[in-house]
């Protein structure tokens, strides 16, 4: 296999385990489960793993450096995602900090949880839209 289809395939991997993560996270602290504080934490650094791993996909000779190279004028579009990457990672890093003195998953927990994967699907929503206009524009269809 190429390079570049072993990245694409790491990358595609990270993004499904998030994915995986992400569902089961969110089912996990819904107000009507009775959630264990414990496997709460575990599933938070199983994220914390995975979200590591697709944003160093992302950047390291991946698709963000690929546009910053092919689209100039998107460069700080990249460099706001890349800043958002820090951003969410030390946001998770608090939340697991939280749960790890937390005695149970209460309800600021709960929306703590809740409100990081929102910002996360936000910002998955934003980088497609940057990947769209660089093939758009690779295309020329951006014309
Ligand atoms: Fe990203």
């Amino acid at each position: 296999m190429k390079t570049e289809h072993v990245h694409a395939h790491a990358l595609n991997q990270a993004h499904n385990d998030l994915l995986r993560d992400l569902r089961g996270l969110g089912h996990f602290i819904q107000p009507a489960e009775e959630a264990s504080i414990v496997e709460l934490r575990n599933r938070l650094a199983a994220t914390y793993t995975h979200v590591c791993d697709q944003f160093c996909l992302e950047e390291q000779g991946g698709y963000l450096d690929d546009i910053q190279v092919s689209e100039p004028r998107l460069q700080r579009t990249i460099g706001e995602l890349s800043e958002d990457h820090r951003k969410l990672l030390d946001a998770l890093t608090q939340i697991r900090d939280d749960a790890a003195v937390a005695r149970s998953v209460d309800d600021v927990l709960r929306h703590k949880v809740r409100a990081w994967i929102d910002r996360f699907l936000q910002h998955e929503t934003r980088e497609n839209d940057v990947i769209q206009d660089a093939v758009d524009s690779d295309c020329g269809a951006g014309d």
